[in-house]
């Protein structure tokens, strides 16, 4: 059983890869035996939690680019290093992402005035830039006749927001999760089953893993309210991730493609 799940050879890339959830995936890949390729914005500084992984492993498995998931010539780039220092990436988790978390000045949007560049950036870069970086890496692996692509979606595709979550936190206007946020979304989702028929017929398979909320950073209030409205009673972990994310990325699933994995402790459920 434990091979079931061994990546040992394998390439895997990782976009995202500086933020909250990007180390954790990065953490279960290397774990399993596989070299990642992780791709962040330029100028976004190197998290304490990737610089750790970075003293676990040296360049020979773990190396970083910078890349904006919205620049498709700057991804064929940051491709043609990937293939130069590991080889045709075989695994893609497509975890850049951008959301609105309420504003520390309490300064908030009334449906009806929500700035439309601030939905237009979440889905160019959630929907829009997961496309492209499935282009031009999901293409390699298609013409290599195998892959596993995983597409980070968010349990708010699934569902809306619960605005009373938020209702403790002062502002005026109240704070508004921006609608973007759950559609685009929504969309990885419709994409996911998009390329996995597509790319069936290549060995490639294409599932969307979509937490709910990850603990990390939010106050005791939210926490409260947020794990009462989930049926396991409490938020995501590291280690509630690792294994949703191995099971998809290897041979595990190796009959599953076009799904969506909800790691949401049963949220949606209810
Ligand atoms: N944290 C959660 O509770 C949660 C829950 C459900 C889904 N998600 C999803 O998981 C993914 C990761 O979330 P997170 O909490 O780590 O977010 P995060 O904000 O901590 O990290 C996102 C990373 O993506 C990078 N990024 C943003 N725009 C980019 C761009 N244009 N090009 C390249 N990189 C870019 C950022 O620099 C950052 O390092 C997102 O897709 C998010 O929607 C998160």
């Amino acid at each position: 059983m434990k091979n079931l799940f061994d990546l040992e050879a394998e390439v895997a890339v990782v976009t995202g890869a500086l933020g909250k959830l990007g180390p954790i995936w990065i953490e279960a890949l290397l774990d399993a035996g596989a070299s990642v390729y992780g791709l962040d914005l330029a100028g976004v500084k190197v998290s304490e939690d990737f610089s750790k992984l970075q003293t676990r492993f040296d360049e020979s498995r773990l190396k970083l680019d910078r890349t904006d998931v919205k620049d498709r010539q700057a991804l064929e780039a940051v491709c043609r290093n990937c293939i130069a220092a590991f080889g045709v990436p075989s695994i893609l988790v497509n975890n850049a992402g951008i959301d609105q978390p309420p504003s520390k000045t309490g300064k908030g949007y009334r449906l009806e005035d929500i700035p439309i560049e601030i939905n237009r950036e979440i889905f160019e870069v959630n929907t829009l830039g997961l496309f492209l970086v499935t282009q031009v890496f999901g293409t390699r692996m298609a013409d290599a006749g195998r892959g596993s692509i995983i597409n980070i979606g968010s349990l708010y595709g699934s569902v809306s927001p619960d605005a009373r979550f938020y209702d403790h936190i002062p502002g005026d206007p109240p704070f508004l999760k921006p609608p973007a946020y759950g559609a685009s979304k929504a969309a990885v989702v419709n994409l996911t089953r998009y390329l996995a028929t597509h790319w069936a017929p290549h060995g490639v398979r294409v599932n969307a893993l979509s937490p709910g909320g990850v603990l990390g950073g939010q106050d005791e209030e939210f926490k409260r309210k947020f794990c009462n409205r989930v049926p396991l009673g409490r938020m995501a972990t590291a280690e509630d991730l690792r294994g949703p994310l191995l099971f998809l990325a290897s041979q595990a699933s190796a009959y599953v493609t076009g799904t969506e994995l909800l790691v949401d402790g049963g949220f949606s459920a209810w």
